[in-house]
């Protein structure tokens, strides 16, 4: 029997509720196989800070930094509520980034990805998304803008005055380059560089190291793409996109229009991996709009699930029979609200359901077993 400890980190609005209908999914998994999830729940985000004074408690911290994985929801609260914490102690700020750093997740994986059947929930017209989009966009996840020297103020005319800096070093770029390498290789051997290199002297040294790594990996064809521009391509042509890699501001925002030609944010899971910790969470928030009324998308977190049993815990079948779940409740014409769009036809179901059906896809693959 294999044993494995997870730090559970439900987090703010729809966290919970996302990562009860994870936990039914972690249950079914246990119970067919020779193992046992050891989950250890603990405080993180604004709740934390309410209920204990810190968005990131140290026990919390000791939990992650022991875990086999971390599976986190979203954190953060509506602009007006944020506003009641003091901004070093806001759950981005306090608790996301000092996670990240804390246990280096450099690699943050975000598969953006609709199989065909599932076509109809893009925005896109059918000729533009053909036979659906399949695209891993590759984010550099603890340095550039985010993690770089700070400082505000007073200026010598009396102005109020913030600078931040965009920081790389030529380790860091080559380590996320070749991570983006080996998926590439994996896959259809191109790889799109964004960069913003006709501007920022920190995408010129992105640029060359990229291109000095790619030299271990003769079988992948680099492409240099400009941020803007590939903005605009991902609506007008996502196919061309296999894998994507990018430093970490540029991956927040792309990962998010990523989410938008899927259709949902609710169909966005995500992989943070480091050298040795590995943490997994939907790309998108907590979202405050939709919280407490059970119809948030759960798929960007049962999808987080999936990852998680592929990349940490050994289980790539399982994971597979996850994905295959999730896409069996899709198949069956169920969806909560964030897929609909008038003549949809789509069963809407809440997210509770959601779960519970994607639960009974599971178990109707052991009964066929
Ligand atoms: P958001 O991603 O929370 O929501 C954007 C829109 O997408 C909203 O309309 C929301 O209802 C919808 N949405 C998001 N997830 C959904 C799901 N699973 N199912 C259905 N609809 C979904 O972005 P926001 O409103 O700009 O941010 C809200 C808070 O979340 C902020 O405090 C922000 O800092 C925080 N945030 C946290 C994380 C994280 O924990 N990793 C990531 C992004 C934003
Ligand atoms: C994300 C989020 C975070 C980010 C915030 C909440 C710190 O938007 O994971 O995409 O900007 O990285
Ligand atoms: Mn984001």
């Amino acid at each position: 029997m294999k044993h494995f400890k997870i730090a559970i980190l439900p987090g703010d609005c729809i966290g919970p509720e996302l990562m009860r209908e994870a936990l039914k999914v972690l249950k079914v998994i246990e119970r067919r196989n020779e193992v046992r999830f050891d989950l250890c729940e603990a405080p993180f985000g604004a709740s934390a800070y309410f209920e204990f004074g810190h968005p990131f408690p140290d026990e919390t911290r000791r939990i992650c930094t022991g875990a086999n994985a971390v599976l986190k929801g979203p954190v953060g609260l509506s602009y007006e509520e944020t506003q009641k914490i003091p901004v070093d102690l806001q759950p981005e700020r306090g608790a996301i980034l000092p996670l990240r750093k804390h246990l280096d997740t450099f690699a943050n994986i975000r598969p953006v990805s609709l199989p065909k059947a599932l076509a109809h929930f893009s925005p896109l017209r059918p000729e533009i998304i053909g036979n659906g989009i399949d695209i891993i966009m590759i984010r550099e996840l603890v340095g550039g803008l985010y993690f770089g020297a700070k400082e505000s103020g007073i200026n010598s005319q009396g102005l109020r005055y913030v600078k931040e800096s965009l920081e790389y070093d030529e380790a860091q770029i080559a380590r996320i380059a070749r991570v983006a390498l080996d998926f590439s290789r994996k896959r259809k051997k191109v790889l799109h560089n964004i960069h913003k290199s006709n501007v920022l002297k920190s995408s010129v040294l992105w640029n060359e190291v990229v291109e000095e790594v790619a030299r271990d990996y003769p079988d992948v064809e680099i492409r240099h793409q400009l941020v803007d521009s590939a903005a605009t391509l991902l609506c007008l042509n996502p196919g061309q996109f296999d894998v994507m890699v990018m430093e970490n501001m540029f991956g927040d925002i792309l990962s998010d229009q990523g989410g938008g030609i899927l259709g949902s944010l609710g169909l966005m899971p995500s992989a943070c991996l480091g050298p040795v910790n590995a943490y997994y969470e939907p790309s998108h928030g907590s979202a405050p709009d939709i919280a407490g009324k059970n119809i948030a998308n759960p798929y960007s977190m049962i999808g987080s699930v999936a990852m998680m049993l592929e990349l940490s815990l050994g289980m790539p079948e399982e994971s597979r029979n996850v994905w295959a779940a999730i896409q069996s409740v899709f198949a069956g014409g169920y969806s909560t609200p964030d897929l609909s769009r008038p003549g949809s036809g789509l069963k809407i179901i809440g997210t509770d359901e959601f779960g519970d059906r994607v639960v009974a896809a599971l178990e109707a693959q052991t009964e066929k077993t």
